[in-house]
């Protein structure tokens, strides 16, 4: 089967030129101007609209059992949501519970993530440390096509890596050519802080926030940066929400370490006032760590992004419904945490970021496909438009317009934190694997159809 996207602009990270795009089965295999219409090919219209690579969303939790309960969203509501949006391969997390073997997790992950309607592939968290972890993260990278760890400096008494967990798997990283990342709050603080707060009968979601300032995050990024350092890692530090981090970062890179750095469509567009609404519900529905800032960190991220000390951009799409939600609603401490976007990421950063001449449309490519294909060892199949790559490809209407809301989201959860928000600039079609799976407004997307992505290990010498 061949489709022809006829007419539009093709926008790379590194250009934008007039282009048709010819796939065949599940690649693009000619990009070029006034490209034959094979026999009995597919057309799509692209006049007046961009040819993009189709979205990686490099963070969300489908199906994640977290905080006592389990997210709304299952990998095929939430990868065919992305799809709807111009997300084409979503980067999970296998998170294996304290003492649990890690390839018994990836294998249960695995089992879950086979619904998926788009591409997938997985970070897996480091939680505890002994021997078996070591060598299981070996197995991983050669045989699992995993080349990425994640460690979470926050949920003490649950997930938290300390130190040495840090310090012994950062450095096992180096070894096998996997990259590490971070989720860089540090947990202690967070814990200490709550606790003051609980004490002073402050248990609403308004206490969220207070309970994880700036500081707390700039400490652990600081930390972490610090660790990578001496142990000659790169590091990969995810939803950085605050200028501290930021600075910690662009001051890392500014030293010639490899740091990069992940911003959150969420963090990117909405502020802390949300946590002093009277509507608890609504508080608590944006409850997610770290938490919303104040518009101060948001110009800084905008700034990050384009200055290249941010590159990436993502969801850490985790949803949860009200019910949920309401299990913290005499302690705010037991709000399950995380926030959806995987549906509305593209197109917000889209109209915050290019219609207002923050980002170029090859910016937009990069922070929002390339360069996490390129940090997760997926390009040049992914993040980019050209032949051989696989035909994961968004048309992208730059006039279209779409009133975001929970009531017509395709995400699951009943709630949204860009609810009410008009974009310009949408998905007119989609194409996964060479499928057409969005078209108009239509979700085609097929239960089953997505694909793992192995992503090999980087060079052992290159990575110092
Ligand atoms: O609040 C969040 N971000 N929930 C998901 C887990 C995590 O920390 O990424
Ligand atoms: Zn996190
Ligand atoms: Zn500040
Ligand atoms: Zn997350």
């Amino acid at each position: 089967m061949k489709t022809i996207i006829r007419g539009g602009t093709v926008v790379n990270a590194d250009r934008a030129f007039r282009a048709d795009v010819l796939c065949e089965a599940d690649k693009i295999i000619a990009v070029a101007e006034n490209l034959d219409v094979p026999n009995g090919a597919k057309i799509i219209d692209a006049g007046g609209q961009y040819v993009m690579p189709g979205g990686i969303d490099p963070h969300t939790h489908m199906n994640l059992p977290f905080m006592g309960t389990v997210t709304q969203d299952d990998f095929y509501t939430g990868t065919a949501a992305g799809l709807a949006g111009g997300t084409t391969t979503i980067i999970d997390f296998v998170i294996p519970a304290p003492k649990q073997n890690l390839i018994e997790a990836y294998q249960q992950w695995r089992e879950w993530a086979k619904k998926s309607a788009g591409d997938y592939t997985f970070h897996v968290a480091i939680t505890w440390w002994d021997d078996t972890v070591q060598r299981d993260m070996g197995i991983l990278v050669r045989d699992h096509g995993v080349n990425s760890f994640k460690h979470f400096m926050a949920y003490k008494n649950a997930i938290m890596a300390d130190d040495e967990t840090l310090v012994k798997s950062f450095r096992r990283c180096l070894e096998l050519g996997a990259m590490p990342t971070v989720h860089a709050e540090n947990g202690e603080l967070v814990y200490q802080l709550q606790q003051d707060l609980l004490k002073r009968g402050l248990t609403g979601p308004s206490s969220h926030p207070l309970s994880r300032p700036p500081e707390v995050e700039a400490e652990a990024a600081n930390r972490a940066i610090a660790i990578a350092n001496v142990m000659h890692t790169p590091i990969y530090i995810v939803h950085v929400s605050c200028a501290e981090s930021l600075e910690a970062i662009t001051r890392a890179r500014a030293h010639g370490q490899r740091v990069y750095g992940e911003a959150l469509a969420g963090h990117l567009l909405i502020d802390d006032s949300v946590y002093q609404s009277d509507d608890l519900e609504f508080a608590a529905g944006h409850v997610m760590s770290p938490p919303f800032r104040s518009k101060h960190h948001q110009k800084a991220l905008w700034h990050g992004l384009r200055g290249g000390n941010l590159h990436t951009t993502a969801t850490d799409h985790c949803t949860f419904c009200a019910e949920q939600k309401a299990m913290g609603k005499d302690d705010f401490t037991k709000i399950p945490n995380g926030c959806g976007g995987v549906e509305d990421r593209m197109s917000v950063i889209w109209d915050e970021g290019v219609n207002s001449g923050m980002l170029t449309p090859s910016e937009f490519v990069k922070v929002t496909s390339t360069n996490a294909a390129q940090i997760f060892n997926m390009y040049p199949r992914k993040g980019l438009i050209a032949p051989g790559a696989d035909a994961d490809v968004v048309v992208w209407d730059p006039e279209g317009t779409r009133t975001i809301s929970a009531l017509t989201q395709f995400a699951k959860g009943g709630f949204n934190v860009f609810e009410g928000r008009t974009v310009r600039g949408i998905p007119s079609t989609t194409l996964s694997a060479g499928n057409v799976v969005f078209h108009r407004g239509v979700l085609m997307a097929v239960e089953g159809a997505g694909r793992y992505i192995n992503r090999p290990a980087f060079s052992t010498t290159s990575a110092r």
